[in-house]
């Protein structure tokens, strides 16, 4: 069994280096899947998911070279197959994509219904929904996904129920390759969704308004070869070195980010009481007191991301004064709240809100990771907590950040990982 154990209380201070966005990178390998050929990718972030998505384009028919761990180039040249491994595509959410992928290129695609972080319901049904339009045939049946096109995908006028992340991106990928013009509306806008139209443009494809509430996409025969692309930085990965600066009265610089991609947090942590400087890609945290308490309701971006919820709690645990957290993305996303009440948090949660009164201090306990950003948030409370905190079930964070507890340790933290024996 693996477990970070961290020892608190520490003040962070020093600088940080953002890799390479998640949310971005699990959606740009499956779309280099239209290239007929070999993509160049950098910044792409050294976490257990896209070990994992690497895994699967290998398994599909995919070379991967790899230049660094963060950069690597992709061909896709020999794709064989369609019908991707239910172990491998069951373990996380955004093998989702390789439907709109893959069906650019094949008649028939295969892949396991999505796993991923439990956070409540997790439908499809705006995925399929928007391959159905574009005349494929979608049926999942025994735990998997099976879609197929008798013809080329056409464009067509598209209006998504809900505000969808993967469902847009996944909207794009399809597109891509169709025949004829499609415009999308109620799109999801955030840097990743724009990040993956970037990539896809720079190969050729016909993708505006990425970053709108309407997508116009106008397939394209074919997305040119040999073509380079930097993933953006992490939002969230640097949103939580942010508020783990404030809530330990550090002063830390987070460097390789984009403070507009950053708003939302920055806001909220200038209205609980922290100096928040941005100079170009880095951005300045400091605090020297105790947190005002704030409330956060999360939204679509531009709006305050659910994936800083947990984090931002913590904020919150410590501020003086009652908070609130209205959650509006996933109905199950307060698990956490309990392992924060062994280490003397004050929190009371109901359905999608959760009341926090601020106390001054937390106390190390044995806590468990229910998913990746919870796991995040986890690590944050032992570093303020007086004694050690032992963080179990770490493969959650594992799958979404690059070497936490090296980047924490940097900046003064004290965190050992530890592997157990069976
Ligand atoms: C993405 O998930 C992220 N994952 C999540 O990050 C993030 O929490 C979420 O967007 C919201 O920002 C990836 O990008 C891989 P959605 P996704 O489709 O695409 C409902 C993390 O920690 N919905 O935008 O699965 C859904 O139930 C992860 O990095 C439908 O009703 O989220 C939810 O209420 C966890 N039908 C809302 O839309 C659908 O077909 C938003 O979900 C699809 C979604």
């Amino acid at each position: 069994m693996e477990k970070f154990v961290v020892h608190g209380p520490c003040r962070l201070h020093g600088t940080v280096n953002i890799s390479g966005a998640k949310n971005a990178a699990v959606a740009i390998l499956p779309a280099t899947l239209l290239v007929n050929g070999k993509c160049h990718l950098e910044n792409v972030p050294d976490i257990s998911d896209i070990r994992a998505y690497l895994e699967i384009l290998k398994s599909l028919g995919s070379k991967i070279t790899y230049i660094s761990k963060n950069e690597m180039i992709i061909d896709n040249t020999n794709i064989g197959s369609a019908i991707a491994s239910y172990d491998l595509t069951s373990k996380f959410r955004a093998s989702y994509y390789l439907l709109g992928s893959l069906l650019g290129r094949f008649d028939n695609v295969q892949i396991s219904l999505p796993g991923g972080c439990n956070l409540g319901a997790r439908p499809i049904d705006q995925h399929i929904k928007v391959l159905e339009k574009l005349g494929a045939e979608v049926k999942v049946m025994h735990g998997n996904v099976y879609a197929k096109r008798a013809n080329k995908l056409k464009g067509v006028p598209i209006f998504l129920d809900v505000v969808s992340v993967g469902a847009t991106i996944n909207a794009i990928l399809a597109c891509t390759l169709a025949d004829g013009i499609t415009i999308i509306e109620n799109v999801a806008k955030e840097p990743h969704v724009v990040d993956v139209a970037n990539f896809l443009n720079s190969m050729g494809a016909k993708i505006k308004g990425a970053g709108t509430d309407v997508l116009k996409i106008t397939g394209v025969e074919s997305l040119k070869q040999n073509s380079s692309y930097m993933v953006i930085p992490d939002q969230i990965e640097a949103g939580t070195f942010m508020v783990a600066a404030v809530v330990t009265r550090g002063d830390v610089i987070i460097n390789n980010c984009i403070p507009k991609h950053m708003e939302p947090i920055t806001a909220k942590l200038i209205e609980a009481g922290a100096t928040v400087v941005e100079d170009g890609s880095t951005i300045h945290v400091s605090m020297d007191k105790r947190p005002l308490p704030i409330t956060v309701k999360t939204m679509p971006y531009p709006g305050f991301p659910t994936d800083m919820q947990p984090q931002m709690c913590i904020l919150q645990v410590l501020a003086s004064g009652s908070s609130m957290i209205v959650e509006n993305i996933w109905e199950s996303r307060f698990q956490y709240t309990d392992e924060l009440s062994k280490m003397g948090a004050n929190i009371s949660a109901h359905g999608n809100t959760a009341v926090i009164n601020g106390i001054d201090k937390l106390y190390g306990s044995p806590v468990t990771s229910h998913d990746l950003r919870a796991g995040a948030a986890m690590i944050i409370a032992g570093l303020v907590a007086e004694g050690y905190t032992d963080v179990y079930s770490i493969e959650h964070i594992l799958r979404g950040y690059e070497n936490i507890a090296d980047k924490f340790n940097n900046l003064g933290a004290n965190i050992q990982y530890i592997k157990e024996g069976n």
